[in-house]
């Protein structure tokens, strides 16, 4: 079982560059099916949710190859329909590739993706929006059978605005006959990135990144080269990684426009945060400033993927901060482990009350899910004494050689196999 070992107390300073967004390159890999074309893809970070995407494309026949930070995938040899069970169970979010094969071929059958360890994560919008386009779906003995002759463009209501509901539309709308509209979409910036990698394909989309969304059917999209952009969330934990460490470090090569929510409270929990025009500096102050409220909500809201990071730091602030998540049904499973290292959080439902302790201590604690992985690590790094965090598969899963470049930045870390 591999495991980080991290002994707090380190300073971090220095720079660090941020890769490719893992939730920016998750459904455009899955585009890459949609077109019968050849897609070349710069930017990707090294992470296993992409490894297990590259391993479904091959599944279902697609030539592809990796150099590095670059994947290049042919869908033209795309000869199977049926997405492979355990790697849906081992990436969830496979399931926007429902749209994306109804694209391309009219039929997909995967099973269904279940929940994970922040919530059931059900998939009722999606299917209600494919049904809507013209797909037939029936569920049954825990798999999706998914068909459609045709898919006609319509006008899809949102009841809330899902980022994977939202790429599922536009992927099962960029070949359908005529126009759909997505009312309510998502606004997240990878579903702008998505529409990019699409309209340089062919496809003919307007309005990611608001909430009315309009794809016009096209017949076919051509090769395509993109370059995938900054991953926001990897952003912010390092700026956290400084906060919390009383710290100054470099964030480069980031869209700040992405981290406003995360910058406006650092800045209130008294972080010196200088921006540059694609990187900032962030300094974390001698004593962290509690936060009267930190609310999660879809975007341009504060980022439930950083809430855990956040409870981290706001663990040592000097006075009690709230935290409100209202994304997802079950994200607070690391308020125990930061308690294991004498946090004091108290969860009422959806809401976290965290009254700042002078310091945490290490322990032994595990991750539960990928960013309250992270959330550990960098209570470690602030933590007196050593921290072990198991289960560091979680963490593998979107954050690029973590330890390595805390490491880099001054940190006392290492991970044991
Ligand atoms: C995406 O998940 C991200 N994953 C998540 O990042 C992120 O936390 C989330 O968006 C919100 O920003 C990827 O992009 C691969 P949603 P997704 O559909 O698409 C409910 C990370 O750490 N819902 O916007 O699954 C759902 O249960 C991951 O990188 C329905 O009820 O998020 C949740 O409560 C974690 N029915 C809420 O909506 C549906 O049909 C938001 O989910 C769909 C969603």
């Amino acid at each position: 079982m591999r495991k980080i070992i991290v002994t707090g107390g380190n300073r971090l300073t220095g720079e660090i560059s941020i890769s490719g967004a893992k939730n920016a390159v998750l459904p455009i890999l899955a585009a890459t099916v949609i077109g019968a074309n050849e897609s070349t893809i710069f930017n990707v970070p090294e992470l296993r949710d992409v490894e297990v995407m590259e391993r479904i494309l091959l599944s279902l026949g697609c030539n592809v190859k990796k150099m590095d930070k670059m994947i290049w995938v042919d869908s033209k040899p795309l000869n199977n329909h049926k997405i492979p069970e355990d790697l849906v169970r081992e990436m969830r979010s496979s399931i926007i590739l429902m749209g994306a094969m109804l694209s391309r071929c009219g039929e997909v059958i995967i099973s269904y993706p279940g929940g994970c360890e922040i919530g059931p994560r059900p998939i009722d919008m999606h299917l209600k929006a494919l049904r809507e386009l013209g797909a037939e779906i029936e569920e049954s003995h825990g798999f999706i059978y998914c068909k459609a002759n045709e898919l006609k463009g319509c006008e899809i209501q949102l009841d809330y605005p899902s980022v994977g509901a939202t790429e599922n539309i536009m992927l099962a709308a960029v070949k359908a006959k005529g126009t759909t509209v997505i009312r309510n979409a998502a606004r997240e910036p990878e579903i702008i990135d998505l529409q990019s990698y699409l309209n340089k394909a062919g496809a003919k989309i307007n309005g990611a990144g608001t909430s009315v969304i309009i794809i016009d059917g096209v017949d076919k999209l051509n090769n395509v080269t993109h370059n995938t952009m900054p991953d926001r969330i990897v952003a912010g934990t390092y700026m956290i990684a400084s906060a919390i460490t009383e710290g100054e470090v470099v964030v480069k090569n980031i869209i700040i426009d992405h981290l406003q929510a995360v910058i406006a409270k650092l800045r209130e929990a008294g972080c010196l945060i200088y921006n540059d025009n694609n990187s900032l500096k962030i300094i974390g102050p001698k004593q962290i400033n509690s936060i009267e409220m930190i609310q999660t909500l879809p975007y341009p809201g504060f980022p439930t993927d950083m809430q855990a990071q956040m409870m981290a730091l706001l663990s040592i602030a000097n006075g009690t901060s709230i935290i409100s998540e209202t994304v997802f049904e079950n994200r607070f499973k690391h308020a125990e482990e930061l308690t294991r290292m004498g946090a004091n959080i108290k969860i009422f439902g959806k809401v976290a009350v965290i009254k700042g302790v002078k310091e945490l201590t290490g322990a032994k604690t595990a991750a539960k899910d990928l960013r309250g992985g992270a959330c550990l690590i960098l209570a470690g790094l602030a933590a007196r004494g050593v921290t072990e965090v198991e289960n560091m598969y979680h963490i593998e899963r979107g954050y690029e050689n973590f330890h390595v470049e805390l490491r880099e930045l001054g940190a006392d870390i290492k991970k044991i196999d």
